[in-house]
């Protein structure tokens, strides 16, 4: 199975696709933990994407591309992903297809989660992240056993650094501008899901999971 999260900067895609990877027993592929992990490791590639990171801009796709083609040729692709935060332009999509396509494969299902912008301020300043598995929690809604500290693998939870209220602002207007056109771009390709995200988080992994089995 070969599906993609799409939606806003805080939609939930990252709660959600974590739970998918786990029913279906795929790889949750997040471009996004990549990068944070190379930042985390002091990578040449962490540092060239930290400085679009920070500011809450995309970044460049020669870099995710390079990134995610290298992802794709580890064996527990094999069986399909669940991809979290990519693609998030076009052209990033059509070198997706280009790739499949290759090998006479496709992306089975898009998942689109619907997220207001004004919920999404309220979200991201509350989110709390591990930088070690990529899980996330909220001070409010998803709180961790012992506070501060990630549920699975014992790592303390931080905020991350492009959480700050200014550049999520500037993450949804990126958002807007240069990922908005997938809706339209996988609507088109007959493979588009929306669900609205602002449920709770059960309800909505339920929905999806309905989804995917029809
Ligand atoms: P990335 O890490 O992908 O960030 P993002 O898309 O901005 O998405 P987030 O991870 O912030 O949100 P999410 O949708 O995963 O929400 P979550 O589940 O955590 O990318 C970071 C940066 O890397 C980008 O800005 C860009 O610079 C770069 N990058 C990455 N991929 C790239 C690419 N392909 N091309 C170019 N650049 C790229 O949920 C959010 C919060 O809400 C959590 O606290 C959660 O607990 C809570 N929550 C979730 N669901 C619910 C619910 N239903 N109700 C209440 N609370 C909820
Ligand atoms: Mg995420």
């Amino acid at each position: 199975m070969k599906v993609i999260m799409l939606g806003a900067p805080g939609a939930g895609k990252g709660t959600q696709a974590k739970r998918i990877a786990t029913k279906y027993n795929i790889p949750h592929i997040s471009t996004g933990d990549i990068f944070r992990d190379n930042i985390k490791n002091n990578t040449d590639l962490g540092k060239k994407a930290k400085v679009f990171i920070d500011k809450g801009l995309l970044v460049p796709d020669d870099l995710v591309l390079k990134l995610i083609i290298e992802r794709f040729k580890l064996a527990d692709c094999n069986s399909g992903y669940v991809l979290d935060g990519f693609p998030r332009t076009i052209p990033q999509a059509t070198a997706l297809d280009e790739a499949l396509e290759k090998n006479n494969d496709r992306v089975e299902c898009t998942i689109n989660i619907e997220v207001a912008d004004e919920v999404i301020i309220n979200r991201m300043a509350g989110r709390r992240a591990c930088l070690s598995c990529g899980r996330t929690y909220h001070v409010d809604t998803l709180r961790p056993k012992v506070e501060g500290v990630c549920d699975y693998c014992d790592t303390d939870l931080v905020l991350r650094d492009d959480d700050k209220p200014e550049t999520v602002k500037k993450r949804l207007q990126v958002y807007h501008e240069q990922t908005q056109p997938l809706i339209d771009y996988y609507n088109n390709k007959g493979i588009l899901y929306t669900v609205d995200g602002t449920g709770g988080i059960e309800e909505i992994y339920e929905e999806i999971i309905r989804l995917l089995k029809d």
